[in-house]
């Protein structure tokens, strides 16, 4: 129930960056729609990234770009270090996916999306020297409750008690690749059961923190840019991560080393990103358990995306129908 009293959102609103923003995930995802099941992936994400810049460069911000596509000599747009929007308005780091599964959209499977994650400047772990980070993700019971340096059996079952629903009704989603064998196993040792993902885990992650989704917990080794990215999202949720580094070999361990990283160090969203005002925002590019695909409509394209903010809390879903005329040039 409503009270009459008055909450300080209402009192002082305030700019929620995200909503600006959502408008450059919408881009990328419907430049990937003519790309989606061709084979290219290089094609999807070039699209992704040419247009998600367009749209960056109308927003009110000075952002640089922590996480994106890569080094500057790699990447011609969107290169760590990039600055983007107006570069007026508030300093800010920015992680950017144009596309999290170029792969998917390249085979035309499912759950494929584009991200944009922001936060206040100079607060985002940079995490790009180490490839992979273990990870463990849940919604706001998992506080106090999981460890990711215990075996995942005590983490299932010690939150399976806290959320208050028994082990075997637990669903942990796991990216599905040989790394993780032991880990399946282990899991499903306990009763619980898994799902799968075939790629992108920063929608398991946001999947395991939102409420009524079908998975409870999102673990196993992944991108260490997505978690960062994952972190901006868990911060408006209110839900937990956890994340240890994951080098592939001591060369990157000691690249990581020489870039001021911690290992066997558990990074939380409060050390991925030093920050409590943080925006994510995500576009669907195929259909997933988070958000739905790019849909052609006759002659409207329709996107999904969901827009979050770490200051309110608010989830947003937004359904934008756009004329395909003026995209496409019909
Ligand atoms: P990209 O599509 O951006 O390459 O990332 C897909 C992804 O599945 C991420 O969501 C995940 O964190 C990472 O790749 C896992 O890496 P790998 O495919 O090497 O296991």
């Amino acid at each position: 129930m409503l009270s009459t009293e008055t909450g300080t959102l209402f009192l002082h609103p305030d700019r929620n960056l995200a909503l600006e923003l959502v408008r450059a995930t919408e881009a990328a995802a419907i430049r990937a729609v003519p790309f989606i099941g061709k084979g290219d992936k290089l094609g999807a994400d070039g699209a992704a990234v040419d247009a998600m810049r367009k749209f960056l460069g109308t927003v009110d911000f000075e952002g640089t770009v922590v996480i994106g596509e890569g080094e500057k000599d790699q990447a011609p747009m969107l290169f760590n270090g990039e600055r983007v929007g107006t570069g007026r308005g508030p300093a800010c780091d920015i992680a950017v996916d144009p596309i999290d599964g170029t792969s998917l959209t390249a085979a035309g499977r499912q759950n494929a999306l584009s991200m944009i994650a922001v936060s206040d400047r100079g607060t985002m772990l940079d995490a790009s020297s180490v490839f992979y980070m273990n990870k463990i993700v849940t919604g706001a019971e998992g506080h106090g409750v999981i460890d990711i340096r215990k075996p995942i059996g005590e983490n299932i079952r010690a939150f399976a008690k806290a959320k208050g629903k028994p082990v075997d009704e637990i669903v942990v989603a796991v990216l599905d690749r040989p790394r993780h064998a032991q880990l399946i196993e282990d899991i499903r040792a306990t009763g619980a059961g898994t799902r799968l993902m075939l790629d992108g885990d920063v929608a398991g992650g946001i999947n395991a923190a939102l409420y009524g989704t079908r998975i409870d917990i999102c673990a196993g080794i992944g991108g260490s840019p997505e978690g960062v990215a994952t972190a901006c999202a868990i911060k408006a949720l209110g839900g937990v991560i956890q994340t240890v580094l994951h080098p592939k070999d001591d060369d990157e361990r000691g690249r990581g080393q020489d870039a001021g990283l911690l290992f066997d160090h558990v990074y939380d969203a409060d050390t991925l990103v030093r920050s409590d005002n943080t925006f994510f925002v995500a576009t669907g590019v195929t259909d997933g358990g988070l958000v739905q695909g790019v849909k052609r409509l006759g002659p409207i394209i329709r996107t999904e995306s969901i827009v979050l903010r770490s200051h309110s809390g608010t989830i947003r879903r937004v359904t934008a129908d756009h004329q395909a005329e003026k995209w496409l040039g019909e």
